[in-house]
Formats: C-alpha cells, structure tokens, sequence
C-alpha cells in the first residue's frame, strides 16, 4: 500500500514514517512537510492509498482541504491524529471523509493498527477502475453511435453496473438523443472550461441521467466550443470516471485529432465500426495502420461489422482475410428496429428487445460485464404450468 504522512512538524514526520515503516508488509512510506493544500495538484499517479494528516487545523480550513482532496482522489483514505478530540472536531473529520481521529501522539501499536484497518479494507476493494471501452467510424454512417449508445444502455441494464458514455464528437455530437429526449444541461466543453471544479458531483451533475446507473456527457452544442476540449481534459475526465463507473463508453466518431488520439491512448478497447462495402473496408485497413503506428497492440482493437447481412456480395470469410483475423463481431442489421430507436431515442433493446439487433447487443454486453444471461420469464411461467398440470 502507498502511505503518505504529511506534518509541519518535521520530526515527528520522521518519527511517525519510522513506526510505519516497522509495519510487516511492503509499504511505500513518503514523508511530506507541510499542510493539505500542498497536495491539491497532485499527479493521479502520485496519490497515495493512505494519507496520514498529522495535527490539521480546522480553524485554518485544513479539514475543508481534506474534503476537496477526497472528492478529487475518491478511493484515497485518511487517518488524522490531533490533539483536538473534541466532539465537533470529530463531526467534522468525519464529514471531511476522515476514516479514523487517533491522539496527536499515537502509540506505535494504535497507529499500526489503524493502518491494518485501512489496508484490510483496501485489500478487499483491489483498485478497481471502470473500463474505457471507444468506438470510432471507420467511415460516416457506420453505426459507431448507436452501437456505442445502445451497448452502453445494454452494459447498464441489469442495474448493477454503473455506465457513462461520452460523446467526444466536438463537432456533431448527437449521442445522447439515441437514447434520451432530455435536453442536455451541460456538455464535455461546459466542464473543459471549469475543469478546476472537475469533482464527482461535478462530472454526474453536468451529464444526462438516462437511468439511475446510465448517463451521459454530451458533446458540445456549438461547433464552435469544440475547440475548449484539450486532451489534458479528457486525460482529468477519464481518469475521474474511471473511479466512478464501471464502464466508460466513448463515442470517438471519425475524427483523429489530438484530443479524440488522447480518448483511444486511454481505451481499453477500440472497437471500429464498418460495415460490408468496399469504402468501408478501405478505410478500416487505413485506421488499423494508424493504431499499429500508435503502438496500440492487436489485443486492444476488436473490429466491428454492423448491419452485417449474410446474402451481402462480400462474405465474412473475405472481411476475415482482408483484415488478417478469425474473428470478427457481427452486428446484424435491422432497419426498422434501429430507424424506430434513433427517432424515438429510446434504446432498441428495450424498444424491440426480441430483435435479433437487440440480441446482438445484450450478447456483446454480458461477455463484457459477465452477467449471465436472465432465465426467460415466458420459459419460467410455461415450465411452472407444466409442473402444476404434471403435479395432479
Ligand atoms: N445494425 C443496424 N441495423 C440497421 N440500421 C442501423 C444499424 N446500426 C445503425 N443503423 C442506422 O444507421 C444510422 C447511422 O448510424 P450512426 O449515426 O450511429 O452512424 P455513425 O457511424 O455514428 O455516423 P457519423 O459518422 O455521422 O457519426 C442510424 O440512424 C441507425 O438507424
Ligand atoms: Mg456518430
């Protein structure tokens, strides 16, 4: 576990990372000199799992500090020692989101302690990040939309993963009217622009809530506000969903510009979406060769071929060996379930869930969130009936 312990007293900074260290395991112990809002910009990568705040000042605004560093590094945990055990004291580190208030002079066995119980709870969390999953047109008119918008709709619906989709399309973005008819409060410039507020209450508050685990941040409404998103933008923003959501679901759309390369860097996967014509394909083997030169290995690229239709002039077996693979995800295509769904913005699984499109994407969605899949409430009643009649 990575311990910080930061104290203006440089002493018993050194006293304390003494105890720590005696601590059996394979702690990383950083000692830092100074008080909480020495760390307000700190790196991601360097946030420790356990800050130690030696004798913070609330009088000072130092709990208030505490808090605003929880919101940015929500799994980092604290440990406060202070001499002020008071009971409002307490309330107020408690509030901070303070895990434990030891005296300002632990002994060396109750602070171990205290960290036993963190790292317990650690343990048992792991470091669990959601997963970036991108989709990008190998040409316009592929489907990398809806696809992106009614997977991350499927990735939800069991209830108990939360989703986000992001519509990094800076220019045209229309993601989330596939699957809501809200309109948009804000969008991915309105937080670029006041990224220093980017917090969890922030993020969830500027995105649309499709369902209580489903939501999503709109691209811009103005063209012209394109150009407020920076790819240090999208590194703060995926960086925070990932903590917050089991799924991050981004519709990169056809462009590549620094910021929507920023969005595939971070992906897990890339999923380009074609379908079965030349022009598609053409350009589908010129995106493969930019992600080889990007260094993105093969794993992290599963192409897609939506509206796929076995009686197309060019067969799956061609795409395969055009795109040197065995293995290529079909989407079938339904015209009139996905036409009703975009105009309705109302996800074709639960608009037309017996569609074999629909199938399709709940298919795809389970092999990604692992569920299994729900016994037929039909099957279940006919079995029940049959029982019954067999039971006389
Ligand atoms: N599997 C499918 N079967 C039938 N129609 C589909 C299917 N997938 C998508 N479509 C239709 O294709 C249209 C275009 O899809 P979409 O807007 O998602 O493409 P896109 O790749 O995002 O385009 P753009 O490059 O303009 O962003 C949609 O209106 C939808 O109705
Ligand atoms: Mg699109």
């Amino acid at each position: 576990m990575k311990i910080a312990v930061l104290s203006r007293d440089e002493r018993h900074l050194i006293e304390l990372s003494r105890q720590l260290r005696a601590r059996p395991g394979s702690d990383e112990v950083d000692m830092i000199a100074g008080t909480p809002a020495r760390l307000a910009t700190m790196a991601d990568e360097a946030a420790p799992d356990l800050l130690i705040v030696d004798a913070p000042r609330a009088d000072e605004g130092e709990l208030d500090q505490l808090e605003r560093l929880g919101h940015l590094f929500p799994r980092m945990a604290f440990i406060v020692l202070s001499e002020d055990l008071s009971q409002d004291f307490l309330l107020r580190a408690m509030r901070a989101g303070v895990r434990e208030v030891l005296a300002a002079r632990p002994a060396p066995a109750e602070l171990v302690a205290a960290v036993d119980h963190v790292a317990e709870k650690f343990g048992s969390q792991g470091a669990a990040q959601g997963r970036v999953l991108a989709f990008i047109s190998c040409k316009g008119g592929s489907g990398a939309t809806f696809l992106a918008t009614n997977l991350a709709y499927a990735l939800s619906a069991g209830g108990a993963k939360r989703v986000a989709l992001i519509d990094m399309n800076l220019q045209f973005g229309d993601a989330s009217l596939f699957v809501s008819d809200s309109k948009p409060l804000a969008t991915l410039s309105d937080v670029a622009t006041q990224i220093h507020r980017l917090d969890p209450s922030f993020l969830s508050s500027s995105m649309v809530s499709v369902t209580p685990n489903f939501s999503v941040l709109a691209a811009p409404s103005d063209p012209a506000h394109a150009s407020d998103v920076k790819p240090e933008h999208i590194d703060a923003i995926i960086k925070l969903a990932r903590r917050q959501y089991d799924f991050i679901v981004l519709d990169v759309g056809r462009s590549l510009d620094p910021v929507s390369i920023r969005a595939l860097d971070h992906a897990d996967t890339i999923y380009p979406v074609l379908q079965t014509t030349l022009p598609y394909i053409r350009d589908g083997k010129r995106l493969l060769t930019v992600f080889r030169n990007l260094e993105y290995g093969n794993d992290k690229v599963e192409l897609i071929v939506n509206r796929h239709d076995n009686n197309s002039d060019i067969r799956l077996k061609d795409l395969e060996e055009a795109f040197d693979t065995t293995h290529l995800r079909t989407m079938p295509n339904h015209y009139d379930a996905a036409a009703k769904s975009v105009n309705q913005g109302v996800p074709v699984t639960r608009l037309a869930p017996d569609s074999q499109l629909s199938m399709a994407l709940m298919t795809m969605a389970r092999s990604l969130t692992g569920e299994a899949e729900p016994v037929q409430a039909a099957g279940m009643m006919a079995r029940l009936f049959k029982r019954r009649k067999s039971d006389k």
